[in-house]
């Protein structure tokens, strides 16, 4: 599909885009790319502040190039956020639906994560316009994309954040365990873990509450080597709402286990904010650009997906059905890493 202006229209499409759920960085950057696209397009656009509440309370702005030519490396998302528990009832999807019809919209595009392409599916119930989806999560667990926007960002800024909790750890032989986000799956965690060597990494992906005493007796013998007998720093990093009553119950089981200090650092909600990296701002572009593509082409019900660096339709339905789960080659590449690590030093 190319992007060409669409004179043979015979009525001028009006495109509404929010923002859904948890911002991540980049969300700018796709709305951008709507915005550019449908004036290229000849399309309307009008943007719908605080996610699904704006659709609801009719809450809006007109969006033209000129609000959006500056706005490519701001994190965060213009249009505001939020978490929207009225449309997961019959009265909040008929209000925004209402909305929409009062408004004149033909096509609806949702920026957000699994939580909210849910959303879309409700009001595409209820609505017989367009309604397309651009995945923008840190968390990267969408389904049908091989990332979606903010995630490497989010990647990023942890790693810088861990690279400086290395250093003062290394300054003191000490134990440090870090939190990282991702809400139910260890797309962050691992490749935030890998990134930084750490020396440990749990996840959903390779615990097993059974295995808990396991881990740490396990954890608190490869503390005890690298702190008193190599004099190193120990670095764990572990996902949110993994560990039974929390992160700070690990560290705090695991300091009584092994008897030695082990400090919990949360890194939370600095992985949202920060400008995008080079990889989340392209990613947005293109994902934004490939929603008018889809509007332009009467798709419907359908995410904007990339799959082995090409632009891909998913229906929404595919997207939301399963959580993406980490691939196996990252778990085993840190379990290889640790297990050639122990045998290199014994
Ligand atoms: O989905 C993005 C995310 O940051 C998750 O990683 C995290 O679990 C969740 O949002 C936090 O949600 P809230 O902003 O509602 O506290």
């Amino acid at each position: 599909m190319s992007l060409t202006q669409n004179n043979n229209n015979t009525k001028i499409k009006r495109i509404a885009v929010l923002t859904s759920g948890g911002d991540a960085p980049g969300m700018n950057a796709a709305i951008r790319a709507v915005v550019l696209a449908a004036t290229a397009n000849n399309f309307e656009v009008i943007g719908f502040y605080h996610g699904y509440n704006g659709l609801i309370n009719n809450e809006h702005c007109v969006l033209s190039n000129n609000d959006v030519h500056d706005i490519i490396h701001l994190g965060g998302t213009i249009l505001k956020s939020a978490r929207c528990p009225e449309l997961c009832t019959k009265n909040g999807q008929l209000k925004a639906v209402e909305t929409l019809k009062i408004n004149n919209i033909d096509a609806l595009v949702v920026i957000g994560g699994d939580g909210s392409f849910k959303g879309l599916q409700a009001i595409a119930e209820y609505w017989s316009g367009q309604v397309i989806g651009i995945p923008g999560t840190i968390d990267n667990d969408v389904d049908g994309t091989d990332f979606t926007i903010g995630f490497s960002t989010a990647v990023n800024t942890a790693i810088d954040a861990i690279d400086k909790i290395r250093d003062t750890a290394n300054a003191f032989d000490r134990v440090f365990v870090v939190e990282l986000m991702g809400r139910h799956s260890g797309h962050i965690t691992f490749n935030v873990g890998i990134s930084c060597a750490a020396e440990q990494v749990i996840s959903f992906e390779n615990f097993q509450v059974q295995q808990k005493q396991a881990i740490l007796s396990t954890l608190a013998e490869n503390i005890k080597q690298a702190i008193q007998y190599k004099h190193r720093s120990y670095l764990i990093v572990i996902a949110e709402n993994l560990w039974p009553n929390g992160s700070q119950a690990f560290a705090n089981e695991l300091t009584k286990i092994s008897g030695i200090d082990a400090t919990l650092c949360t890194l939370g909600y600095i992985q949202r904010g920060g400008s995008p990296v080079a990889k989340d701002r392209i990613l947005a572009t293109k994902m934004g650009v490939a929603a008018i593509q889809a509007i332009n082409a009467q798709e419907t019900n359908m995410m904007i997906g990339e799959q082995n660096n090409a632009m891909v339709l998913v229906l929404l339905s595919e997207a939301v059905q399963h959580q993406k789960q980490v691939s196996q080659s990252l778990v085993d590449a840190q379990q290889n890493i640790l297990a050639m690590t122990a045998q290199t030093e014994t």
